[in-house]
């Protein structure tokens, strides 16, 4: 007889490790019922819960019984690709099982039924229309610093106060690569005598200027996404500031451009785009919802300290909007979310400790850490490993050479910083078209310089192209974005 037929039709022996169900079924079931009643399926239930059941407590080896699941793998949560890609990891060991054994478990995660990723299908960018050079924030600085030493000349003197020196617009751009910012308001800031811009308090009625800002970056990525304001399930404010700590600002944006669904802000300092990019792609990967607006409105200005020789330079305003759409109803065009990454550690080089508590503590009030204070060398120590290394490994984690990267659009802080990661991340020098600076013109805009960047300097890329977004800064924090042109 062929060894075939044979070999099926021998009986397996039992194994004692696993129960024998249709002898559990068959002892619990009431008389004369082929299935257990009521009363049985509860005691079935009973020992189960009891770990009497089928992989529940030590198999007669000592061994432990193998997980219904494997873990997800280590390492931070991704979004886009892969996010879907680790949703199906999530569930694939049940399905891998047969139907029955997926039935059997009534498996709490169920695989979503589609695995769409995110798209970036469109950006948008508000610029204020003033600006101020590096020799007109030099000249306002040392004018303020030649009164302030005046004014307290006795002091300086007797060595009780520190003489101010003068600001250089050479030291400016060679430590920083930045010539100029955009400002909402240039008399305040340049006026020695008050150092800080004139923004009027509004009516609460009226659209709050960070909303208007936002609102103006959104309308202009809604046109490039050309389609209804309807289709946009979520509102995300991602910014180093928020004017309040309620209504969020994002509602505000969102009850302004006539959005349904639901609006929230979040802070991660100059990281928060790439955090919000994440959060979306996440919403989007799960199904939540089809579309998300995230915004950037960031007026700089507000919280820099332009007294302080060391930082004055660094900051601008602006805002960015980016929208964020499901695979699945995404049109031609736009870029593939290939990965996202995010990381944070903590670290006090990079603080402001204005916020409601101050309130409590009223002597604080106006003193200099009320504002962004750094230690910007050890920022640039720290950050600069921080980011290159998450960039690398991100990359190879997605199958990306970072040699191959077409583009890198960082977070503009610090043009020798940019330099630095772009280098360690190509294995050479990049040209000024794979390290896109812009902050030459915009100066540091926090979470919306990676954005801007972006927005101003993809139009040449072509389908295929793969790209990364990322950002760093307060926290510490790290954001990592990897994106392709879709065709
Ligand atoms: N004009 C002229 N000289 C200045 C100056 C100014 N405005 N500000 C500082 N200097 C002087 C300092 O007094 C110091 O002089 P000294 O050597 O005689 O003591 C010298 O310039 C170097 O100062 P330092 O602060 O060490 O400069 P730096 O080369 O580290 O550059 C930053 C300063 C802030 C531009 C740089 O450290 C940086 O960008 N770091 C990263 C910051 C960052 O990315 N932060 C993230 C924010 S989100």
């Amino acid at each position: 007889m062929p060894a075939g037929p044979r070999l099926r039709v021998r009986r397996q022996e039992p194994d004692p490790s696993r129960p024998d169900r249709r002898r559990q079924r068959r002892l619990l079931a009431l008389p004369g019922r082929g299935r257990p009643g009521p009363r049985g399926r509860r005691r079935l239930r009973l020992r189960r819960r009891r770990g009497q059941g089928r992989d529940s407590g030590r198999l007669p080896h000592g061994r432990a019984p193998s997980p219904r699941r494997r873990p997800p793998p280590a390492g931070p949560s991704r979004g886009g690709l892969d996010a879907a890609r680790s949703q199906a990891y999530l569930v694939r060991p049940e399905t891998e099982r047969g139907p029955q054994a997926a039935r059997r478990r009534a498996p709490s995660v169920r695989a979503p039924r589609h695995m769409s990723h995110a798209v970036i299908a469109a950006t948008g960018l508000f610029t204020p229309d003033q600006s101020i050079s590096n020799a007109e924030l030099a000249a306002a600085y040392n004018a303020y610093a030649e009164r302030f030493n005046a004014d307290h000349a006795a002091e300086i003197a007797e060595g009780e106060v520190a003489e101010l020196t003068p600001s250089s617009v050479e030291f400016i751009e060679k430590a920083s690569g930045i010539k100029s910012r955009f400002v909402l308001d240039k008399a305040g800031v340049l006026d020695p005598a008050r150092m800080a811009p004139n923004i009027p308090e509004r009516a609460d009625e009226d659209l709050s200027i960070m909303a208007e800002m936002a609102v103006a970056a959104a309308r202009q990525a809604i046109a490039a996404w050309g389609k209804p304001v309807s289709e946009i399930g979520a509102v995300l404010c991602a910014a180093s500031n928020m004017p309040r700590p309620y209504p969020a600002l994002s509602i505000e944006v969102q009850q302004a451009l006539g959005i349904d669904g639901f609006a929230f802000d979040m802070n991660v300092a100059c990281s928060s785009a790439t955090f919000g990019i994440k959060t979306a792609a996440d919403f989007i990967a799960s199904g939540s919802v089809k579309a998300v607006l995230m915004v950037n409105p960031e007026v700089c200005s507000a919280h820099l300290n332009f007294k302080d020789r060391d930082s004055h330079f660094i900051f601008g305003d602006v805002a960015t909007a980016v929208i964020v759409e499901s695979s699945d109803q995404a049109g031609p065009g736009g870029w593939d979310v290939l990965g996202t990454r995010l990381k944070t550690v903590f670290s006090n080089n990079i603080r402001n400790n204005f916020g409601f508590l101050n309130n409590a503590a009223p002597e604080g009030i106006g003193q200099p850490d009320k504002m962004f204070v750094q230690q910007g060398r050890k920022v640039f120590k720290d950050v600069v490993p921080m980011v290159s290394d998450m960039i690398v490994d991100h990359a190879r984690d997605l199958g990306i050479d970072p040699a191959t990267l077409k583009r890198m659009w960082l977070h503009q802080a610090n043009i020798n910083m940019n330099q630095f990661i772009g280098r360690k991340v190509l294995g050479r020098e990049p040209t000024p078209e794979e390290n896109v600076i812009i902050l030459d013109e915009y100066a540091n805009t926090s979470s919306a310089g990676s954005i801007i960047a972006f927005h101003l300097r993809q139009q040449d890329m072509a389908p295929g192209d793969t790209g990364l977004i990322c950002s760093f800064g307060a926290g510490y924090s790290a954001g990592t974005v990897f994106v392709r042109k879709r065709g």
